[in-house]
């Protein structure tokens, strides 16, 4: 693909020069003809059953985006008081919202239970807490399906190297705890890891899953969690995830399955990446251009305050140029760049030896696949400020949808300012 800002119209009627020059940069900035229809697909994913997907706001939780899932008709989960909070305001009713806890207090699973949200336990601990606090009520159980799949170890959550979720040895243990306090477990979820390609090991993890499912009797829903893959090397031709065939799959075992286990049975996902990531590219602009060691830098204000995916993961993320709001093509000339950004620490780094079309300075530099773990994984760090977001309406049209922060909005946080 030559270019995926310019295949896909990306910036409607605008460029990204005029919008870093009226929103400043670094800027996130939202496509949302593309984030509608990865709302559309995942909606669409299982059709053979009841089905609903629920939008992981973790993933990107902007207001604007929340009120469109919601527009969509998406349900949601959460894993905070916060994300909850932000789902309520947003409009989502309660029973649209499915907490996913790990490891909270007690104030926190009061949180969710004076307001009536199903929330899901995954650790016989955690149980016995919710028991305690909610004698006779209604959760449900994370299940570990003994499989994982991710982009990379910090992000695999099933196995046997994680933290998540009720391993099938301790099931027996958690089912007496909800006896105990009389909790009905009315679903059961699992969420394998983020980021598959290739739906083999996820659809592997359902059906062990479903198997485990078996043994509750009071089930209303499964969840499968999320994980959707999208290609982030789209320019050199990676493919998108397979997301017909995965639906054919999960069509056929969910059918199976809902016939077996005999009662009324919702089915759910839970899709982040998938439906947030290609619906926002971040703009930030060179500053400085500068060689060292026979390394060339481009010097950006894309700090891993602002994306933290290449240096927490060493996440790839493909990059357009641009110059005076023209895209630069290959065609002219190219250099291999290590892209950083204004953060004091020499792992602060966007990208490494990647072949560019060759940078001026005050270029701008279009980071694509950024919606997802993108501004919700932004920091303060050295004391920078958290980028503006702005969409691109269906109308063609740019829009604010959350101002950059400011300096004053830090000092808020001391008594002293108050
Ligand atoms: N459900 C649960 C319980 C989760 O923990 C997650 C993600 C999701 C759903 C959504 O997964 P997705 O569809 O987005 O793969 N910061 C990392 C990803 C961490 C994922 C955390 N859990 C990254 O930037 O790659």
């Amino acid at each position: 693909m030559e270019s995926f800002t310019q295949n896909t119209k990306f910036f409607g009627d605008t460029n990204p020069e005029v919008l870093a020059k009226s929103f400043g940069t670094p800027l996130y900035v939202y496509n949302e003809s593309i984030l509608r229809e990865r709302m559309r697909q995942m909606q669409g994913l299982i059709r053979s059953v009841p089905f609903t997907a629920n939008y992981s706001i973790k993933t990107n939780s902007n207001l604007t985006l929340l009120r469109i899932a919601l527009d969509e008709g998406m349900n949601a989960d959460a894993m905070s008081p916060g994300e909850i909070e932000f789902l309520l305001r947003a409009g989502f009713p309660e029973n649209s919202i499915f907490y996913v806890a790990n490891n909270v207090s007690n104030e926190e699973l009061l949180f969710a239970i004076e307001r009536g949200i199903m929330t899901s336990l995954d650790s016989v601990s955690q149980l016995e807490r919710f028991g305690q606090l909610n004698p006779n009520g209604k959760c449900a159980l994370r299940l570990n399906p003994g499989v994982g799949a991710g982009h990379h170890e910090k992000v695999i959550t099933a196995g046997k190297k994680t933290k998540f979720a009720v391993a099938q040895e301790d099931i027996d243990a958690a089912k007496k705890v909800a006896q105990k306090y009389n909790l009905k477990i009315v679903g059961v979820n699992q969420h394998i890891g983020s980021l598959f390609m290739d739906a083999t090991p996820y659809l592997q993890a359902i059906e062990n899953f479903l198997q485990l499912a078996k043994g509750f009797e009071d089930l209303e829903f499964v969840d499968f969690g999320g994980g959707f893959g999208i290609p982030y090397r789209k320019l050199s031709g990676e493919n998108a995830l397979d997301i017909e065939s995965t639906s054919t799959a999960l069509d056929r075992i969910c059918g199976k399955f809902a016939k077996e286990y005999g009662k009324p049975l919702v089915f759910k996902i839970e899709p982040g990446r998938y439906i947030a990531a290609e619906s926002c590219v971040l703009i930030g602009r060179a500053y400085t251009l500068k060689q060292n060691a026979g390394v060339d830098y481009v010097g950006t204000d894309i700090g891993m305050n602002v994306l933290v995916r290449p240096s927490m993961y060493g996440s790839w993320h493909d990059i357009e140029v641009y110059r005076d709001g023209k895209i630069l093509s290959n065609d002219d000339g190219t250099s291999s760049y290590t892209v950083v950004g204004n953060i004091c620490e020499t792992g602060d780094i966007l990208a490494k030896d990647r072949v560019l079309p060759n940078v001026h300075e005050n270029d701008l530099l279009v980071v694509l696949d950024s919606g997802a773990y993108g501004f919700c994984m932004s920091s303060n760090y050295n004391n920078r400020l958290k980028a503006a977001e702005v969409m691109i309406g269906c109308d063609g049209q740019p829009r604010l949808i959350r101002r950059r922060q400011t300096i004053e909005d830090l000092f808020r946080e001391f008594p002293e300012y108050q």
